[in-house]
């Protein structure tokens, strides 16, 4: 029965009295839909990720203020000393602690449990340690009691003080900086003052 269907009619009923009359077609084309491409990328989800973006990118580059990194130690400049320049290094006054041995003065601060006040070791602080050391005695009359005399030049020692004086030498170059040479009073390379 496909042939009796009946021809489409128009729902206009402005235009029902026309039935009889043929009208032409008149196509409206609708208005153009946007791009989809440009669609998706400018969509609001996109534009907030971007916003987004931006700021995380201003975070990460915005100049920042310069970094303070904190202070290291002074630095430590090698020196001659006599017994009396050496003196004060003993660790009061909050002063770094320095003992001599057989001419090099080492910086022993970080052993100022042991010979700064009240250590073990203090009398040996600003010091001529050497016979001390080489006796293993920490003795005041291991000192040298004049400071303006010549240094000790330990020519008495014995092979066994000798050796005692040797290990610690080795024990104090491997834990300790050495910061200067220890010279007498009145030597020419003394300091002047
Ligand atoms: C009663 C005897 C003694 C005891 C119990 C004793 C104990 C000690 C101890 C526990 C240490 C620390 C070791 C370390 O952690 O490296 C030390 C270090 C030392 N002791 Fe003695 N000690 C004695 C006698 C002496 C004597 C007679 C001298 C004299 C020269 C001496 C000189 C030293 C020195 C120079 C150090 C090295 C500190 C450093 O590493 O800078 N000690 N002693």
């Amino acid at each position: 029965m496909a042939g009796n269907v009946p021809p489409p009619t128009w729902s206009n009923p402005a235009n029902k009295q026309a039935d009889s009359v043929p009208q032409p077609e008149v196509f409206v084309s609708p208005s153009p839909a946007p791009a989809p491409s440009l669609m998706s990328i400018a969509s609001p989800i996109n534009l907030i990720l971007l916003s987004l973006f931006m700021v995380l990118i201003y975070w990460h580059f915005r100049p920042k203020a310069p970094v303070a990194l904190p202070r290291g130690p002074p630095p430590v400049v090698f020196k001659t000393y006599t017994p009396k320049t050496l003196i004060q290094f003993n660790g009061l006054n909050d002063q770094p602690v320095y003992l001599a041995v057989r001419g090099r003065v080492f910086d022993v601060s970080p052993g100022r449990n042991f010979y700064g006040p009240g250590g073990p070791y203090e009398n040996f602080a600003g010091r001529d340690a050497s016979r001390g050391l080489a006796h293993q005695s920490f003795d005041e009359e291991m000192l040298t009691k004049d400071l303006s005399a010549p240094l000790d030049k330990l020519e008495d020692l014995d092979e066994d003080q000798l050796e005692n004086l040797q290990s610690w030498e080795e024990r104090f170059s491997e834990k300790y900086l050495v910061v200067g040479k220890l010279v007498a009073e009145g030597d020419p390379e003394a300091p002047s003052s």
